[in-house]
């Protein structure tokens, strides 16, 4: 059926051109400014159980203990009771990982005693695939086994093996063992037996499947990294977010912390554990198996340009908002110095030497540095002077990302854009969380911003169906298509927009805080929301210049019910226009192309359309609202007739002969 209605479309394309039509005029051999190869990249954010749970593929839960309740996550499976034979001990002078668990085993069997982890909402299991486990542990006395086994969600095995820990004494060895799933379970479980007669102590208790991102051991869920890729986004912002700032400073995201092996990295509460009453996540921990290293290489593995962020001295403001004195921020100052240094220096540099011994000689290329996320007022202002002072003193070639705080307009912001634009930040990164209605109003935004001024980095975007941090928004085509007529205006003003980022960018859909998000998943499966084909389309249609596009005279900004962007894309000599139509009727457009006199017969039409705005994307119906591609033929010697079909957004990409 669809490719029937996409054949309609092509015809009708075909059709001689009708005179009384608008006229959408590019001026196709002017470009008017670079468009950056940053100009569309992702926000990445452990929120929504977007790294633990999420794409750091560990299923145990709170595999050290270390969650503010140490049997968070675990059962313990007893037989008979017998006082003290699991126990929860604190390493004395481990600050990092104190906790472990003491087993003993009173010539016990199979089946006696044992613990149970329940996974992150239960661990998704794929039949055939390999399971990674692997644990620290010590023999105090005697010797005891261990049976692994995964349960299905009636408490059948569903893959099993035993490890026999060889090592006795009483330092901590790691032994790892894998064994296949026989089955595919959406909820399942691990579980240990213990066997024998003895004390074991156990810690890092660790399951990982084998089909990481880039098979990597202790590495990413794959489907979901995939589809980042799929974006070929621009850069990746990371770590956040809220999360940079934290509660408080000790809840504060701090990288050193987040490196070398996984043991001797502390965890913390994650921020969003507390944010949100209405949706708590007690829970909800950043184990930092997934760190800055990590983080570095995820935008190497993408080709996206790394983008941290760093905590400024200030804690969330809606929080304690807590402030580092001015005259005592140089820890934080060089922390940021120090990640420059672990990011680019060469390994004979005390950081650089860090990165290689991790497994990463070479310089990872770092170019940009964001300090402070959503922060605001003059306290913002003040540390930030310091900071740029010493990193420029230092690193000048390093563009500095400034937070314009929480929204994109009122006092608050007046105030930073003000202040930035007279420090001549480099970039200035504001959000917006708005109606769909706000969008479409703003898609002009940023006509008239100064051209030769700070940059923008539209840094955290999203429609709100219903309104800002409502449980009820939700990801439907009104929404994307209201971000896809808006794009339209950052893609025009490239020139002053280098960078931007749809937010938040993952949600699990049973352990989310907020909603939209960009990509939803469960255990096992994982979708695009009609946003994220949004994005995607623009980033996969990035071109490298922007054309002056207008009808009438005019940018096309709502008139008619249309938006639309030109750009020239050099590296393949194609003009591409972007259209986005927000009425429920059919429009017909003439293209001119300025100054053309030839082009291919051969083009390519995406269209992203639905009739219903309410329409999702479920895990059922992933591709409900996502884009249909043909190669469409044209009348060289014409102008081009483009059928624009109600609540659409269309690409068209034609090459330049
Ligand atoms: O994207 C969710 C949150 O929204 C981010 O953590 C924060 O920067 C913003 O308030």
């Amino acid at each position: 059926m669809k490719k029937i209605l996409s054949l309609a479309v092509s015809l009708f394309l075909l059709t001689e051109s009708f005179a009384q039509n608008p006229v959408i005029n590019i001026k196709a051999t002017q470009p008017v400014a670079p468009i950056q190869p940053t100009m569309w990249g992702v926000f990445f954010e452990d929120i929504n159980m977007g790294a633990d749970g999420g794409i750091y593929a560990e299923l145990v839960k709170n595999r050290s203990f270390e969650f503010a309740k140490p049997w968070m996550g675990w059962k313990i499976e007893r037989k008979k009771a017998e006082e003290g034979d699991i126990i929860i001990q604190n390493r004395h002078g481990n600050t990092v990982n104190p906790r472990y668990i003491s087993v003993k085993a009173n010539n016990i069997s199979k089946g006696e005693l044992g613990i149970t982890n329940e996974g992150f909402k239960g661990m998704g299991i794929k039949k055939g695939l390999r399971y990674d486990f692997s644990v620290l542990y010590r023999h105090q006395t005697g010797s005891v086994k261990l049976h692994l086994e995964l349960i299905d969600s009636k408490g059948s095995i569903i893959g099993e093996t035993t490890l026999n820990p060889t090592g006795n004494g009483h330092s901590w060895k790691k032994e790892a063992i894998s064994f296949n799933a026989t089955e595919t379970e959406a909820k399942g479980k691990f579980r240990i037996w213990f066997e024998g007669n003895g004390e074991i102590d156990l810690d890092m208790i660790s399951l990982f499947p084998e089909d990481t991102w880039k098979k990597r051991p202790g590495g990413m869920r794959a489907d979901m990294i995939q589809l980042l890729a799929d974006m070929k986004p621009g850069f990746i912002r990371f770590p956040g977010g809220c999360i940079v700032e934290g509660i408080d400073l000790a809840n504060r995201y701090q990288w050193k912390k987040t490196l070398g092996p996984v043991e001797e990295r502390q965890l913390i509460i994650n921020r969003w554990n507390l944010e949100f009453a209405h949706r708590p996540a007690p829970d909800y921990f950043q184990t930092f198996g997934l760190g800055f290293f990590e983080y570095f290489q995820l935008a190497e593995d993408i080709g996206a340009e790394p983008l941290p962020i760093l905590n400024c001295g200030m804690a969330c403001q809606f929080n304690t908002a807590e402030v580092v004195p001015v005259n005592e921020l140089d820890s934080y100052v060089q922390d940021a110095l120090d990640l420059i240094e672990f990011a680019n220096a060469e390994p004979n540099t005390k950081w650089g030497k860090v990165r290689a011994d991790m497994g990463h000689p070479a310089p990872f290329d770092l170019k940009f540095l964001g300090i402070g996320n959503e922060n605001w007022g003059p306290q913002y202002v003040e540390r930030l002077k310091v900071f740029t002072k010493a990193i420029k003193a230092k690193y000048p070639k390093i563009k500095l990302v400034n937070s314009s705080g929480t929204d994109p307009n009122g006092d608050r912001f007046d105030y930073l854009n003000k202040e930035l634009r007279e420090m001549n930040a480099d970039i200035i990164d504001e959000h917006y969380y708005r109606t769909p209605d706000w969008f479409l109003k703003n898609a002009g935004r940023y006509d008239s911003y100064d051209r030769n001024g700070s940059k923008v980095f539209a840094g955290e975007y999203a429609a709100q169906s219903d309104k800002t941090v409502s449980v009820k928004n939700v990801n439907n085509w009104k929404c994307a298509l209201s971000e896809a007529a808006f794009m339209t205006g950052l893609e025009r003003n490239a020139q002053v927009v280098n960078m931007a980022s749809y937010a938040p960018l993952f949600a699990h859909a049973e352990g989310w805080q907020w909603t939209p998000d960009m990509i939803w998943v469960d255990n096992l499966r994982s979708y695009g929301t009609p946003n994220y084909y949004v994005q995607k389309l623009y980033s996969t249609n990035k071109g490298t210049h922007v054309l002056n596009t207008s009808e009438n005279g005019k940018p096309l900004t709502g008139q008619g019910d249309l938006y639309a962007s030109g750009i020239l894309d050099k590296a393949t000599n194609e003009v591409i226009l972007k259209v986005a139509n927000i009425s429920d009727k059919e429009q017909i457009r003439e293209v001119n192309l300025e100054g053309i006199k030839k082009f291919d017969a051969k083009a390519k039409l995406i269209v992203l359309k639905n009739n219903n705005p309410e329409a999702l994307n479920t895990f059922e119906n992933a591709t409900n609202v996502s884009p249909v591609e043909e190669t469409i033929t044209l009348n060289p010697k014409k102008k081009i007739s483009l059928t624009l079909a109600p609540n659409s957004f269309t690409v068209l990409r034609v090459k330049l002969l």
